[in-house]
């Protein structure tokens, strides 16, 4: 399958760089088995089951994936339809490839762009966006990560949702073994997110959305939001 080759919209010397550099076409063919299934379970005790059972409750016949990574919720979710409008954005090349081929089936539509700028799509076009933990890896407090929420409910028709997840770095209860890998990911920029808590979080909802829904499992916050 050919996806439209575009030009990866962030340089090394940005902050949000290192928080998706790790992604290549070798670490995405290992991303299922180490962290959907087994980090999931056993390091931040939130199931992959519980994160599909969020994207089969929200995901609509207009969607759109922020950091789909390897495309594995969208393979496995029950849409509403049978050929779901799908969009997957990524700052990754090497994921955008990866995911849309795996989800070759739906013809998606791929946009390489950072979520933290303003996304050059059509306002109001899409009924659901997903961002599942994507938060955790972008710098900054959770209030300059916010403007990932600001930049994709410009794209959100009239009663569409955003829900997703993130792993929160503090005010949760962790494992030994969440903390010392969250610690180490942190030293490396895959993720930023050792000050990221519920109560910062529930704020970026409250100020944003008409309604939103928020609770923790282990270490990860699932949220959703729905504009009126
Ligand atoms: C941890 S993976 C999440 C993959 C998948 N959604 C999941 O839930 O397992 C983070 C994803 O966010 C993307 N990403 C990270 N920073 C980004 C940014 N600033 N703009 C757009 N995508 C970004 C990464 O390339 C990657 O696909």
């Amino acid at each position: 399958m050919a996806i439209t080759v575009q030009r990866a919209p962030l340089d090394p010397s940005d902050p949000a760089y290192r928080g998706q550099a790790v992604y290549t076409a070798r670490t995405l063919r290992a991303y299922d088995a180490v962290v959907v299934k087994l980090s999931n379970s056993l390091v931040w005790r939130c199931p992959a089951r519980d994160i599909l059972a969020q994207y089969d409750r929200h995901v609509s016949a207009a969607h759109l994936d922020v950091g789909p990574g390897t495309g594995y919720y969208l393979d496995r979710c029950r849409f509403p339809v049978d050929a779901p409008a799908i969009t997957l954005l990524d700052a990754n090349l090497d994921v955008l490839r990866y995911a849309a081929r795996r989800l070759e089936r739906y013809g998606p539509a791929t946009r390489a762009a950072d979520v933290l700028k303003p996304i050059d799509l059509e306002p109001a076009s899409f009924r659901s966006v997903a961002l599942s933990y994507v938060l955790h890896c972008l710098p900054g407090s959770l209030d300059a990560k916010a403007a990932a929420f600001d930049n994709v409910i410009r794209l959100l028709a009239p009663g569409g949702v955003v829900f997703g997840t993130t792993i929160l770095g503090t005010g949760v209860e962790h494992t030994r073994l969440a903390r010392t890998l969250m610690r180490a990911y942190n030293r490396k920029g895959i993720f930023s997110n050792l000050d990221d808590d519920r109560s910062a979080l529930e704020h970026c909802l409250a100020d944003r959305f008409d309604r939103y829904e928020l609770e923790v499992s282990g270490s990860v916050a699932l949220f959703a939001g729905w504009m009126a």
